[in-house]
Parts: C-alpha cells; structure tokens; sequence
C-alpha cells in the first residue's frame, strides 16, 4: 500500500488531539496533559505530547521501540528524567507539571515500572507495608491477597525470590496499595509465559471493573488493546493517533505503519 493511500485511509486518525487544558469553559478531563515536552539531557524526546482521559478509561499507549512510551509515563509520574521542560499534567484538578515524583505518588500517581522495583530483602508483605507507609493508604493488604492469591500464599517468602509473573503482581498490588488515582503500567506482559500473562490480565480486567483509570504500555498491542478503552500510538515522542481501541484492531494500515503488527 502507498503511502499516500495509507495516510487517506486512517486520515481522520492522524489529526492532533485538541488542546485539552485550554479549551475555557469545558469541563476538565480527569487527567490530562498538554504540551509536554521533556528532554535526556540534550536529547529532545517526548515532543509535545497531549491527550486527555475520562475517568475509569483505560488507554493502551503503543508504539514501537524507542517511540517515547516509557518517557511519557516517566514524564507523568515526575521522575527527574527524562526532565520536563514545558507543559501541564492535571489530575484531578492537581498539577502534576508542578510536583516531584514521591508528591505525584501521594497525589495518586502509581507507576509500575518495566523492572518493577520489588525490594530485595523484604518479603512480599513488607513490600506492601512499606508501600503504605507514606500514604494516603490504597487497598488493605487483606483486600490485596483476595485479588492476588498467589501472593497471600507467598506472603513471607522474599519478593525478589519469586517468579518474573509473581513479582508483576506484586507490583501492581504494590501500586493499589496507595491510593492511586491513575496507575500506569509500563509492559506488564514483558517476558512472562502465555499462562502468567493470562492470569494477569484477568486482575487487569478486575481492576478495570472496578473504575481505575489506566494507561498501559505493551509490545503486546493486541493485548492491551483488548483490555483498553481508548489507544495512544506514539511515533518519535509525538502522539500520532488518538481513538477507540477498536478503530486500532480494525485499522491494518495503521498497525502496520506503527506497530509492525
Ligand atoms: N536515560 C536515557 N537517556 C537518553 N536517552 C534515552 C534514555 N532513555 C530512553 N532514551 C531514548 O529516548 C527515546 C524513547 O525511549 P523510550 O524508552 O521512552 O521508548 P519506548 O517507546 O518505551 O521503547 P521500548 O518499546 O523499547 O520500551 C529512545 O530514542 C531512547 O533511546
Ligand atoms: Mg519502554
């Protein structure tokens, strides 16, 4: 297919999101951003990134590697890199753009991060515990284990001792530990069996039932776009397209020109 045929086929797609932030008079969205732009030192990367969520919606932000999926999470959850240097990041009426990383957590911000960061040392309850320490508490542990029952099972076993899906899954209970208001997952399948991955997507679906509102990174597009509302596909730091999950599974031109699938 040309290249031109393409663009006319998912035209309406490759339209830029509207201003979110600015538009006076209409409602805030529950999250949004506007105009990030962030930088690796020199490097230009997220490149005036914008896009709003409802709240309880779930977005699957795609794109291939190097795309800027994972700085844009890094972006919103203030981590000092990459460094924002211009733009706005509402979430429930508080400014992201204006905080830290630890204030964005206590303000609902809960990343889980491609590595997972489970605490050598502690067990699985004392990752949980210390998750809590700093507040405002999530979900009680008890709670927790109903929806994660292998990790009651492993409850005093050392966390980084687990298996790769196991120590996913405390990850995210680590996440719903604290009270988050947007939880971003950043390739939650990654290197797991087929059989894990199911099993975590079955708490994903749990979680969604229950009105989280999400953005989740996956290699695994089809995946993640069969749980999500609405896709995100990033291409060179800049969002390239912004509509329904479905739009996406039924648009083989558009996966093909930016997800290879
Ligand atoms: N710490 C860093 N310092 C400098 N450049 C970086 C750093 N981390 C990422 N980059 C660059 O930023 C760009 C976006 O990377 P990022 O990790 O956000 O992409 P991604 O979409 O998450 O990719 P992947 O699918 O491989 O995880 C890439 O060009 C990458 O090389
Ligand atoms: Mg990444």
């Amino acid at each position: 297919m040309s290249q031109e045929t393409l663009l006319d086929s998912s035209k309406e797609r490759l339209v830029k999101p509207e201003n979110p932030v600015r538009n006076v008079g209409t409602p805030p969205a529950y999250f949004s951003c506007w105009g990030l732009q962030a930088y690796y030192g020199e490097s230009y990367i997220v490149q005036d990134v914008s896009f709003n969520i409802h709240e309880g919606e779930i977005i699957a932000l795609l794109g291939r590697n190097g795309a800027g999926k994972t700085s844009t999470l890094r972006t919103i959850a203030r981590m000092a890199d990459p460094e924002l240097h211009h733009g706005e990041i509402w979430l429930d009426h508080k400014p992201l753009h204006r905080m830290k990383d630890f204030e964005a957590a206590q303000n609902g911000v809960g990343l889980v991060p491609e590595d997972r960061r489970i605490i050598p040392g502690l067990t699985v309850e004392e990752n949980l515990q210390l998750a809590q320490i700093h507040g405002p508490r999530g979900w009680e542990i008890e709670r927790l284990y109903e929806h994660f029952p292998r990790l009651a099972e492993r409850r005093n076993q050392e966390g980084v001792t687990m298996s790769g899906g196991e120590q996913q899954m405390l990850a995210v209970a680590r996440a719903l530990a604290r009270d988050v208001k947007l939880l971003l997952l950043d390739e939650p399948y990654e290197g797991l069996a087929p059989v894990i991955v199911r099993e975590i997507e079955k708490i994903l679906e749990e979680i969604k039932t229950l009105g989280l509102t999400t953005i989740i990174v996956e290699q695994n597009a089809i995946a993640a776009l069969h749980l999500a509302d609405r896709a995100l596909i990033l291409d060179m730091g800049q969002v390239v397209f912004d509509g329904t999950a479905q739009e996406v599974l039924d648009n083989e031109a558009l996966r093909q020109e930016y997800l290879a699938i």
